[in-house]
């Protein structure tokens, strides 16, 4: 896998590998159908996850092979919260706990009004002792910024301080809102589309990433 900062936009960590691009060829198909693509959303967010967590701390600790004790690595899932962003950042939970099941899950509930593109909010559950955590925010879409740029400030105000981005299409005005509001919070994405359309959708994109989870369509 590589994943690198992307030089137009310091916060921004874009992937470059042929099997994610291809399944993300899959995704934006229009006629891949709804069971394919939770598949694929949860194919992507287990590649992803292995880069996203690759400077998460870890500590030294002792095991027991059958001949001898050897040195050995602990990572604490338990300190780590994926926060899905309600609905469609559900889709990538499932795909990151795999690698570290112990991975606590709080959620944000946001909706963004079709007529002013304004993200809502109407759920807020995390963890308690957020400032001695990790915090991995999911959302497969980052379009014009605004529902992550929320749920992140809405992350801080409860006292989170590590926090990342995951998402898998971006818009570069969505890393914009992202680099100007919350510089400190690294935005992984699979890929950076080229723009948004006059209704906030990404081009090229894949449509209205709950709708096709859910079927809502
Ligand atoms: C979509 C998507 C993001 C948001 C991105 O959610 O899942 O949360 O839009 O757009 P933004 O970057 O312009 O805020 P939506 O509000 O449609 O809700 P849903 O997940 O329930 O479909
Ligand atoms: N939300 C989506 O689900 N898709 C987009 O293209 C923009 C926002």
């Amino acid at each position: 896998m590589t994943a690198t900062r992307h030089p137009q936009f310091p916060n921004l960590i874009v992937f470059d590998h042929p099997l994610l691009a291809h399944k993300i060829t899959l995704l934006r198909r229009t006629d891949t159908p709804k069971k394919v693509f939770k598949e694929l959303i949860d194919e992507i967010s287990t590649l992803m996850a292995y880069e996203v967590t690759a400077d998460l701390p870890s500590e030294a600790c002792e095991v027991e092979t059958p001949l001898e004790r050897t040195a050995g690595t602990h990572v604490h899932g338990a300190r780590i919260t994926l926060i899905p962003i309600l609905r469609a950042g559900l889709g990538m939970v499932e795909g990151v706990m795999r690698l570290l099941p112990t991975m606590r899950v709080g959620h944000i509930g946001l909706e963004r009004a079709h007529d002013t593109l304004e993200p809502s909010d109407y759920y807020f559950k995390i963890p308690p002792d957020p400032e001695k955590g990790h915090f991995i925010v999911t959302d497969p879409m980052l379009a014009t910024g605004g529902s992550a740029s929320a749920a992140i400030t809405f992350l801080k105000r409860s006292g989170a301080k590590s926090i990342r981005l995951m998402c898998i299409v971006a818009a570069p005005e969505g890393v914009a809102k992202l680099a100007s509001d919350h510089p400190d919070v690294p935005v992984y994405s699979a890929v950076l589309d080229r723009e948004l359309d006059e209704n906030g959708y990404i081009l090229p994109g894949l449509g209205d990433a709950g709708d096709r989870l859910f079927g809502t369509l």
